[in-house]
């Protein structure tokens, strides 16, 4: 063997040589990122890559080492090119919405909005049309003690609300609240009048559950103190709110009533949107539906809660929100609130 033979059998040693190297090196790359790939692809890949530069110096080496040192290339540059492929492939998923995986084509899921609950729709409306006339929120606990769900309404120690057929007691003198007075209670001790607002919220009475009483409901009641509050001022309230709830198409009435806290005290009656005064379930016939109690704010109650009857006057009102949703949207059964039917409660979906 003469020396040239062996310079080129020690050049093709030495490509083997390389060869394993650099597949060491590719076995070892990890390609984290679309960017990864594309430096991998220029290293070993391109036409200036690491492996081009070899298939040159491939074309020098003697022919008995030609065909192993040919074969580890092909499987180097095949090991390059598959992991190259399934890098792409891995970021082109994500990165790129063209990818044959979607159909852009095809219609969309039907979106299925949820519904607002009837009530909470009315309470919203209500809030509204007295907010219009100046009416801030306010909101109180439903676990109430005697003083603010009774005695600092003027309610007597005698009064059958203190019942406990009535009225779900907690322990002594606590108990679930049975109307939202006990938030005017709250504002009148805490706030110089003028007062004017309105607090919804759940309250609790020991009732049989029927269609047209439950054990929970929800009022939205109202006050308003300030010098020379008058009944009046009450009615034409009270006037502008049902005309901004119904509209105009039917008639207004005040009764006498008696409320422990309102002096004089009244309720208000609408003639039945639902059959228009002829008679129906929902006016157990009569024609007229009540919405309301109302009042002037007993003088004793002003003066119990720290505020000057003689120099201030207020009115009162509460009314339910279930039964003015039940008007509004023809509702006959006030039990359809609180059981969650869906059929019942996707047809707000729209409002
Ligand atoms: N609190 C009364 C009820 O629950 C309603 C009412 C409120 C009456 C304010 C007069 C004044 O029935």
């Amino acid at each position: 063997m003469n020396a040239t033979s062996k310079k080129l059998i020690s050049f093709g040693i030495a490509m083997i040589e390389k060869l394993k190297q650099i597949q060491d090196e590719i076995e070892r790359k990890i390609l984290e990122k679309a960017e990864d790939a594309e430096q991998f692809r220029l290293t070993y890949l391109s036409r200036k890559g690491k492996l081009n530069d070899l298939f040159e110096e491939f074309k020098a080496i003697p022919n008995d080492l030609k065909k192993e040192t040919g074969k580890l290339m092909n499987q180097v540059k095949q090991l390059a090119q598959d992991k190259f492929n399934a890098a792409k492939e891995k970021f082109e998923d994500t990165s790129t919405i063209t990818s044959n995986k979607y159909d852009l084509s095809l219609p969309a899921y039907p979106f299925i909005a949820g519904a607002r609950h009837p009530l909470l729709l009315v309470e919203k409306k209500i809030v509204e049309i007295f907010n219009k006339l100046g009416f801030s929120l306010a909101y109180g606990p439903e676990i109430e003690d005697d003083w603010h769900n009774f005695s600092g309404l003027n309610f007597p120690d005698n009064h059958p609300a203190r019942d406990m057929q009535d009225t779900f007691f907690i322990e002594k003198d606590i108990a679930l609240r049975t109307h939202t007075s006990s938030v005017q209670v709250r504002l009148m001790e805490n706030k110089k009048p003028p007062i004017r607002a309105i607090m919804p919220g759940r309250v609790y009475r020991n009732e049989a559950i029927s269609a047209r009483a439950h054990c929970f409901f929800h009022q939205i009641e109202g006050i308003y103190i300030d010098k020379k509050v008058s009944f009046a001022d009450l009615k034409q309230t009270l006037y502008y709110f049902v005309q901004e709830m119904f509209g105009n198409d039917f008639k207004i009435r005040f009764r006498p009533s008696y409320f422990p806290f309102t002096e004089p005290s009244a309720e208000m009656d609408i003639s039945c949107i639902i059959c228009k005064g002829k008679g129906c379930n929902v006016c157990k016939h009569s024609g007229w539906v009540e919405i309301l109690g109302c009042g002037m704010i007993d003088p004793n109650v002003l003066q119990d809660n720290g505020i000057n009857p003689e120099e201030y006057s207020g009115f009162a009102f509460g009314m339910g929100i279930e039964r003015i949703t039940m008007l509004k949207y023809d509702v006959k059964d006030l039990r359809m609130f609180s059981i969650n039917d869906v059929r019942f409660l996707q047809q707000f979906e729209s409002e």
